[in-house]
């Protein structure tokens, strides 16, 4: 059987290798340049390995507009195709190149990663875009500061790419997880995997977490645990301390034949619904069928409600989408019961679940205290605690 086609049908390469990588890299040194922010570079990376397939580039006012409006893509040959968040190269208005100019587009480190050619160039409408996206205007919201934060003016225009990872040598770098959708669709395919869920996520993995990839996982031929390695907010735990406690997990806990762990280098929003969607048609294009949405997902302080990242899938047009989303229910570990539940599958009782927040875990290994033992494995904890006493 043949994989889920990526979004809009085929999946965009903007990899320009051999000769043509040379002749780029050849020209960007003539051009003017424009050293992107973290969140800039990674969106590029997205755009360069497909995984933000059908976009070639930045994107224009039109798809701006009728994404922030409908949530639907407006250019030609992708019309009307779900997309919840404009994908926007916002730069300051006073030095702003010109329509038909090409400028080479360095990593926030000052290295080329691309050559862009700028068909249109027009304001950045921060305050739609705001609206539209985060659903508060709160300058206080991560996503909302990082837009207020950027540039007014906005280019647009295809991307021919030189290099994939910004920071090859860095800590979030994990080259050998780093695969690109194809080299993942080639994967599912080695592996002879249909159906796969994948698990989008940006903390270590909990017991809550594990239960709810275990519950899709005995549904699908394969699970994909996909945690994002690009930009996230401050307080966030480090990505490669993520990753070895994620490593260290699945090692013990998850069946090898079943089960791969590779890296998506998107940058978060905590756009909360909308970035759910956007999570899930990202995942598409790397091959998945199925994609877990359980509480609160990208969300962040008490923005948005704790179903709202699943109630967003009701309004879009199941066709475009095609990847099905997963809604778990708020699961943890119950006292009473003696194991892992939602209210779904187990009644709700009274301070019976154990629970603890992202804060209230990075405070007490900020203490030097152990999670417990039904919210995180041992094994995460360990990892989490060596962390904790480096970072104290
Ligand atoms: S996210 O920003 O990547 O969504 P996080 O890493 O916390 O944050 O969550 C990863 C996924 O697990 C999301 O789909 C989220 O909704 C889900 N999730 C996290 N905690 C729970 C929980 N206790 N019960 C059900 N789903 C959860």
């Amino acid at each position: 059987m043949a994989l889920i086609p990526p979004h809009s049908g085929s999946l965009i390469n903007r990899l320009r290798t051999g000769p043509q990588g040379e002749a780029l890299v050849a020209e960007a040194a003539k051009l003017r340049s424009i050293t992107l922010s973290q969140k800039q570079s990674c969106d590029l990376e997205m755009i360069t390995i497909g995984a933000f397939s059908p976009l070639q580039g930045f994107m224009g006012s039109a798809d701006f507009e009728r994404v922030c409006k409908e949530m639907k893509l407006a250019s030609a040959g992708s019309e009307g195709e779900a997309w919840p968040i404009p994908i926007v190269l916002a730069v300051p208005g006073a030095d702003a190149p010109k329509v038909g100019e090409k400028v080479a587009l360095k990593t926030p480190g000052g290295v080329l990663q691309a050559v862009m050619t700028v068909k249109e160039v027009y304001p950045h409408d921060k305050k739609m875009m705001i609206r539209a996206v985060f659903r508060t205007e709160d300058p206080a919201h991560p996503g909302v500061k990082q837009v207020l934060d950027e540039g007014d003016v906005c280019l647009a225009g295809p991307v021919d790419s030189v290099l994939v990872c910004p920071d090859p040598s860095g800590p979030e770098a994990f080259l050998e997880q780093r695969l690109t959708p194809a080299q993942t669709r080639a994967a599912f395919e080695a592996k002879g995997w249909n159906t796969i869920v994948a698990f989008q996520t940006r903390n270590p993995i909990h017991r809550a977490h594990e239960y709810v990839c275990k519950c899709a996982q005995e549904i699908c031929d394969g699970l994909l645990i996909h945690p994002l390695v690009g930009e996230t907010k401050k307080g966030d735990i480090p990505a490669d301390v993520r990753m070895r406690s994620i490593d260290a997990l699945v090692k013990k806990y998850f069946n090898a034949a079943t089960t791969m762990v590779t890296v998506m280098p998107g940058a978060m929003r905590y756009a909360g619904p909308r970035e759910a969607v956007l999570h899930a048609i990202v995942r598409k294009n790397y091959g998945c069928t199925h994609f877990i949405v359980g509480r609160d997902h990208a969300g962040v302080g008490n923005y948005y409600g704790t179903y709202d990242a699943q109630k967003i899938f009701d309004t879009i047009d199941p066709k475009s989408l095609a990847i099905e989303p997963l809604k778990f229910e708020h699961t943890g570990y119950s006292k009473s019961y003696g194991g892992m539940v939602s209210g779904k599958s187990y009644p709700k009782i009274e301070g019976d679940i154990i629970n603890l927040s992202g804060t209230a875990v990075r405070e007490m290994l900020a203490k030097g205290e152990r999670p417990p033992v039904e919210f995180t494995r041992p094994e995460v904890a360990d990892v989490l605690i060596e962390w904790a006493r480096g970072a104290g």
